[in-house]
């Protein structure tokens, strides 16, 4: 039989305060329920998305700049666990400066100076990060309020996120339909699918930006997570965090995680690149082909056994231990997030690729699809 699949507008949603089925499969193992989470200034109404899986776990998501609130995953003794940190209120998630759990976009990351020139035509963005262009602007899709449908597939609860960005908006050329969709799958993953069509030539380079602690969101640091990223080499960075265009091999750097190694064990190296990050602040080249789908990265944490794998069709992977944390932003249950209580590895484009003829290129053109999947696989060790 097929699983049940209910589609729910969402002004249907926005009525109800407490929170309501709007999809399961058949047996009721896999589920998708809604609530609403607060109104936006202009008087718009968030929702907030449960979706369980047909082992337990379970992803929060709201439509405000799609982002991930809360997920949870089992340790070696089958306790369950939120690993990625977030806020409990809309109003903290309407500034969100640390972008925790959004999508980051139109461009993630880093353009230098904001500036960047497209079939002979000069843009300038927003310079919101020192003298340069950081996660897609002033709005961004972290500011967005998205359409919202949930679903059951026959893998998993999963939720469709749609929004056009109009031509101008954050000053990007083009008007720019998105898709997000996030899929929990009953193998324990959470599946982020990517997709984008402009209606003249753009730029752009789409991410998540969770901040994750396998130990439990609010815990402690993550020093102690042990990391592998599937790379040779890097991209280091000038003062401001963009990439010089140099790559480098990792070999003889605290760079190399070829092999699963202790978080705590490079960061405070004296070595320039990671007193220019103030600690890992930098772009992986993966080993693999542009847009192959495979292995980036593992992420393990040996107290609870807890593994987290990450799987892309991405060529590259932004490690970020955290590094800007420091204990101002007060998560979710009333905890603040001090230095590196959580590390984010998005999976991207290069930074400053459009100012950067030797990294893979991200326009996007009227007639193609920008298409991009990246999978967070939990597990025990
Ligand atoms: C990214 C950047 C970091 C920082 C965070 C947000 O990961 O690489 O330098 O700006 O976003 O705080």
């Amino acid at each position: 039989m097929r699983a049940l699949r209910l589609f729910i507008a969402l002004g249907a949603v926005l009525a109800l305060t407490a929170a309501i089925l709007v999809a399961c499969d058949e047996k009721g193992d896999s589920s998708v329920t809604a609530a609403e989470f607060g109104k936006t200034p202009e008087g718009e109404d968030v929702s907030i998305f449960t979706l369980r899986n047909a082992n337990g776990m379970e992803a929060r998501i709201i439509n405000y700049g799609a982002a991930l609130v809360s997920l949870t995953a089992p340790d070696r003794e089958g306790n369950f666990d939120d690993v990625v940190l977030g806020y409990d209120s809309l109003a903290q998630y309407l500034v969100n400066k640390p972008y925790f759990g959004a999508i980051v976009g139109r461009y993630a990351n880093r353009i230098a100076q904001g500036r960047f020139a497209l079939d002979g035509v000069s843009y300038q963005l927003a310079q919101n990060n020192g003298e340069n262009h950081l996660h897609g602007g002033l709005k961004g899709l972290t500011h967005a309020l998205w359409d919202a449908a949930a679903e059951v597939r026959a893998e998993g609860p999963a939720l469709v996120l749609t929004y056009v960005s109009p031509a101008g908006e954050d000053n990007y050329p083009g008007s720019l339909s998105v898709t997000v969709v996030y899929l929990l799958t009953n193998g324990n993953e959470l599946s982020i699918d990517y997709s984008a069509t402009t209606d003249s030539a753009t730029i752009v380079n789409l991410t998540h930006h969770s901040y994750f602690n396998l130990a439990g969101a609010g815990s402690g640091s993550i020093l102690m997570h042990e990391l592998e990223i599937r790379a040779n080499s890097f991209t280091p960075v000038d003062g401001g965090l963009i990439p010089t265009g140099e790559v480098r091999p990792v070999a003889g750097t605290p760079m190399d995680f070829r092999r699963l190694s202790m978080i705590a064990g490079g960061i405070s190296s004296k070595e320039e690149q990671m007193v220019l990050g103030g600690g890992y602040d930098h772009n992986w080249i993966l080993d693999k082909k542009e847009s192959e789908y495979a292995l980036a990265a593992t992420l393990y944490e040996g107290r609870t056994g807890r593994l987290m794998e990450v799987y892309t069709t991405e060529p590259g992977i932004q490690f970020y231990s955290g590094n800007f944390l420091d204990g101002s932003e007060i998560g979710k249950g009333g905890v603040p997030y001090r230095h590196r209580y959580g590390l984010c590895l998005e999976t991207q484009h290069f930074p400053d690729s459009p100012n950067k003829a030797n990294f893979p290129s991200t326009v996007l053109r009227p007639g193609e699809r920008f298409q991009s999947r990246t999978v967070y696989r939990f597990s025990v060790r």
